[in-house]
């Protein structure tokens, strides 16, 4: 094609997804009917509870679920979330804070275009999830890196930001932890909120793993501070990744600045999908079963998972990961999951993709599946690493 070469802005060129290469290897493999275990998978493999699906199906026939929704979402859904942090946390919560978003995701550029401008400096804890350093990137914002691996005992250390030249203009934490599975303890939770008080630095806690958690509960920043922004969503504990429902418990000052972008962004998240919601927060029988599965497989894979692939893996006391150290076996993540995977049919994400630095000689294994997949891996990872060891010595 010919004519004048246009402009492509510098600000899309985002570092590609390479761990994408592994999972289109394992969904082309699974296609072609190849027996594949699924350890890559960052999501649910249960549908949403029950009475959301009921509720789902009878909003169809509602009028108010016809057209768009006001920006910040129903108010019934508003106001059940709100109660939401009364029953979880304890916390009275005005639900004018409450902002529903088009998944947690779109709670990030939210987030981000309306607490920072242009050039702003952002902490982010490496490894972590990788879209938060994308977007940044995408926004025109400067993602700075703030070690939070195992030198640092897998957390994000206030005294690192306090060495830098100047301190940044935001924090993005994420407990528990993609791709750690890392819980930051209550305390150091509230030593963290009150720092960036003190030091005025917007605080922003993706907080989409809480309830899924195996060493007690989790706490909400919110409980420390009233100016971090709070990231939530449906997709994790409530199983529902699909149905793009999130939310955001805002700072008072941000309400509006938010409002008008989410009007400007998506106008609303669907409807019926908001109607529906409002049921999810009932349904802790149904869901905490999946937790007790999660737990029953973290024990399977980590009791039978040989030492020298777990390696010096991060303490993983929430989310579904396992952020495994194979350093012993390889220092090349990417090639040896392609390995795994060639070999065993075991999926895994490389840790590259969550850590531009030491990412090489971690692998992420999703726990979300079933338990009978769980001993499947063990199983076969158990043999791959077995015939890996002789074939080095
Ligand atoms: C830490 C973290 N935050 C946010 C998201 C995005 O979730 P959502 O489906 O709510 O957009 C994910 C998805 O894997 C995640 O791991």
């Amino acid at each position: 094609m010919t004519g004048p070469t246009l402009k492509i802005a510098k600000r899309s060129k985002m570092p590609p997804f390479m761990a994408m290469d592994v999972m289109r290897l394992a969904a082309e493999l699974d296609a072609q009917g190849h027996d594949i275990v699924h350890l890559e998978v960052g999501q649910p493999s249960s549908s949403a509870p029950k009475p959301v699906m009921d509720a789902l199906i009878d909003s169809m026939g509602q009028q108010k679920s016809r057209g768009y929704a006001v920006a910040l979402g129903i108010i019934e859904l508003r106001q059940r979330i709100a109660e939401h942090y009364q029953e979880w946390y304890q916390i009275d919560l005005d639900s004018e804070r409450v902002a529903v978003t088009v998944g947690s995701s779109t709670g990030f550029a939210i987030s981000f275009m309306s607490a920072f401008d242009v050039g702003d400096r952002i902490a982010i804890p490496n490894p972590g999830y990788p879209a938060y350093r994308n977007l940044m990137l995408g926004m025109g914002l400067e993602p700075v890196i703030l070690p939070a691996g195992a030198e640092e005992g897998w957390m994000p250390r206030l005294q690192d930001m306090e060495n830098w030249d100047r301190l940044p203009d935001g924090l993005m934490i994420a407990s528990p932890h993609n791709p750690t599975g890392v819980v930051i303890p209550d305390v150091e939770l509230k030593e963290i909120c009150e720092w960036c008080d003190k030091n005025g630095v917007r605080l922003i806690s993706d907080e989409i793993y809480h309830g899924l958690s195996y060493t007690g509960r989790c706490e909400t920043a919110l409980k420390y501070t009233d100016n971090a922004i709070i990231i939530n969503s449906l997709s994790k504990y409530f199983s529902m990744t699909g149905w793009r429902i999130g939310w955001m418990i805002l700072p008072e000052q941000l309400i509006s600045a938010a409002e008008k972008l989410a009007q400007n962004l998506y106008i609303s998240a669907p409807t019926p999908n908001q109607i529906a919601s409002v049921k999810a927060f009932d349904c802790s029988d149904e869901l905490d079963q999946h937790v007790e599965r999660y737990q029953e497989n973290r024990q399977v894979l980590l009791s039978g998972l040989p030492s020298e692939f777990l390696g010096n893996a991060a303490p993983c006391d929430g989310a579904f990961y396992i952020y495994a150290d194979i350093s012993a076996l390889s220092d090349d993540s990417i090639a040896f999951a392609k390995e795994l995977l060639d070999q065993t049919g075991v999926a895994t994400t490389p840790g590259v993709d969550f850590d531009p630095i030491n990412g090489h000689r971690f692998l992420r294994l999703s726990f979300a599946g079933s338990t009978a997949t769980m001993h499947e891996a063990v199983k076969r990872i158990n043999e791959f690493v077995e015939a890996y060891k002789k074939d080095a010595a």
